[in-house]
């Protein structure tokens, strides 16, 4: 199978191209990514000579691009992780999040159905539903949970998810869309809550809580997001939309005093600062039906999937201090300079 394979240089996208790559080893992989400020293809480097492994890079809203690209390749398969994909931006600049999020998703169905592609998945964000009160611990979202969603990015969210099932029901396209829940692990973006914590907590840094931190988040191991999307492209069925989560709800301050207790640092680092604007109280995934389904369930406990990512940033130091240095943004120059 050929896998065409959007945002492969972001967090999750990274780490789909490692899991594929280990499970599937024979299967090719085109990915394409704009190398916006959190795309870095360091991050790929280990599968870039790869013969299996094709790097483009491109804007999925770039109609005349993608074109070629589906032509040239003829994908059997589509994965779309491209996007903009953090909260806070979208506050300040939302008009990006509807071009890539939106358009660039409808230019990439647009390409599925003239080249006949035999799947399109759209990986989308429990964020589509909007959020739950924190005082009913019984209310779950499930797929059958209405669109509702608060942030400039989730609205842009649920903008590809109405297309994708617009196209699937209009034009018959085979479209799959997972909803997951918060993930965390190796090569996420040092913007996000807990990459964030940990690079701060070591630079002995202040660590900005929203509010009070009393927001819930439901965290999920980045590996068990990649082996579900997996299944999914491969057993599930066309026209269907999966939630992804596996019931492990935190509370942020819990999750920043876990980080400080195991780095050995004081309390006394964190602050509270202004709220998110609009900011969702809590988000809890049923993952009910992917279960029963496909089988799935997540195989990282939270204490071993923090344990491991805070090493694993302890042993990646490079990769995130480039980031934060800015450093990274001539790693396109100095990769693919010569090629
Ligand atoms: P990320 O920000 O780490 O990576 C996004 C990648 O997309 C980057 O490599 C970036 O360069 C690329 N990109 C951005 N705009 C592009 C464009 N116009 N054309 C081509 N490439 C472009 O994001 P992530 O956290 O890895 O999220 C990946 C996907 O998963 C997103 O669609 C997001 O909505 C979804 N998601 C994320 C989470 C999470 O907790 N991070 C949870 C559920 C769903
Ligand atoms: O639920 C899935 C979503 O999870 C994905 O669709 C998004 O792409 C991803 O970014 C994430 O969104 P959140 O807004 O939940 O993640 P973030 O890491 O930005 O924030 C997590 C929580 O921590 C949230 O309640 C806000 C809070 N927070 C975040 C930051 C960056 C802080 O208190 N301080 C911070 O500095």
């Amino acid at each position: 199978m050929k896998i065409l394979i959007t945002g492969g240089a972001g967090f999750i996208g990274s780490n789909f191209i490692y899991f594929e790559r280990a499970n599937h080893p024979q299967d090719k992989l085109v990915c394409v990514d704009k190398l916006t400020y959190a795309g870095d293809l360091e991050t790929l480097e280990p599968v870039l000579s790869d013969k299996n492994f094709r790097f483009v890079r491109a804007d999925i809203a770039d109609r005349a691009a993608m074109e070629a690209l589906f032509a040239e390749e003829r994908p059997d398969a589509v994965v779309n992780f491209a996007a903009e994909s953090h909260v806070d931006r979208s506050i300040e600049t939302p008009a990006v999040f509807m071009e890539t999020n939106a358009m660039g998703t409808q230019v990439l169905l647009d390409a599925c159905r003239k080249f006949g592609v035999g799947r399109f998945h759209q990986v989308s964000t429990d964020e589509v539903y909007g959020d739950l009160p924190l005082d009913r611990p019984d209310l779950f979202f499930t797929e059958k949970t209405p669109l509702h969603a608060s942030s400039p990015y989730s609205a842009s969210k649920a903008a590809a998810d109405l297309l994708c099932g617009a196209y699937a029901r209009t034009y018959g396209l085979p479209v799959t869309i997972s909803r997951c829940s918060n993930n965390y692990g190796p090569y996420q973006f040092p913007e996000k809550l807990i990459p964030l914590m940990i690079a701060n907590a070591l630079a002995d840094k202040p660590l900005p809580v929203y509010g009070e931190g009393l927001n819930v988040r439901d965290w999920l191991y980045v590996e068990d997001h990649c082996a579900a999307i997996d299944l999914i492209l491969r057993k599930g069925e066309a026209g269907t939309v999966y939630n992804v989560g596996g019931h492990n709800e935190r509370r942020n301050i819990d999750i920043v005093r876990i980080i400080l207790a195991e780095l050995g640092k004081p309390e006394s680092l964190i602050r509270h600062v202004a709220d998110r604007k609009g900011h969702d109280r809590r988000y809890a995934i049923d993952p009910a039906f992917i279960h029963e389904k496909l089988g799935w369930l997540p195989a990282t406990k939270f204490e071993d999937g923090i344990r491991k990512t805070i090493r694993w940033y302890l042993d990646n130091r490079t990769w995130w201090e480039n980031i934060l240095s800015g450093e990274y943004k001539g790693c396109y120059d100095r990769l693919f300079g010569q090629r």
